[in-house]
């Protein structure tokens, strides 16, 4: 049985089809979903989908060995970033060698840093005229958004596209290719 637990901070659509798409898998289970949101979505969707939804604060996660320690008695296999918008701590990173992975919103390193997440992302995207942008899985170190990255993939992005037309299309992006790639990392491929 391998084990996996998410951070989210929001709406959580991704944890939702990380979930669907993993259960029917009797090899795969998602253990918990962690967020630093008392009022985020994804609290609710946990309800709904019956999956270990926990609330941790600051203080806790960068001054405390608390979220460590929680994370620890799941004996995770992989740590999944969907829509976790604070840096990840030391602590965690040097537990889980090689074994946290976020997905951003664009193809990186453009679009990425402190302050690009969400919308901010895709309005960039669009002030600049790109012609293409996408998503990026990657692995998770001390920086935001500069682990090595483990797939990519491109989508086109019109004259006529929003902001929100581009976020639709890699929204999409995200619910084919995240639980993909999660279960190619589970098997070690
Ligand atoms: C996604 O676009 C993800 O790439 C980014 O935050 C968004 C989260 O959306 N890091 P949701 O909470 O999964 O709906």
């Amino acid at each position: 049985m391998k084990n996996i637990v998410l951070f989210a901070s929001g709406s959580g659509s991704n944890v939702e089809n990380i979930v669907q798409y993993f259960q029917e898998n009797s090899e795969v289970n998602i253990s918990a979903v962690l967020t630093n949101k008392t009022q985020a979505q994804v609290l609710d969707r946990c309800n709904r989908l019956n999956i270990n939804g926990l609330y941790f604060n600051r203080n806790a996660f960068y001054e405390t060995d608390c979220v460590l320690d929680i994370v620890k008695t799941f004996n995770p296999d992989l740590i999944v970033l969907a829509g976790f918008l604070w840096k990840v701590p030391k602590n965690l990173i040097a537990n889980f060698p090689n074994k946290i992975v976020n997905i951003h919103p664009a193809l990186l390193p453009k679009y990425g840093g402190k302050g690009m997440y969400g919308n901010n992302v895709h309005e960039a995207v669009r002030a600049n005229n790109e012609t293409e942008t996408g998503i990026t899985i990657h692995y998770v170190n001390e920086n935001y958004d500069e682990g090595a990255v483990i797939r990519q993939v491109k989508t086109s992005v019109l004259a006529t596209d929003t902001p929100e037309t581009i976020a639709h299309k890699v929204h999409e992006l995200e619910y084919e290719y995240f639980p993909k790639v999660i279960e190619e990392l589970l098997r070690g491929e």
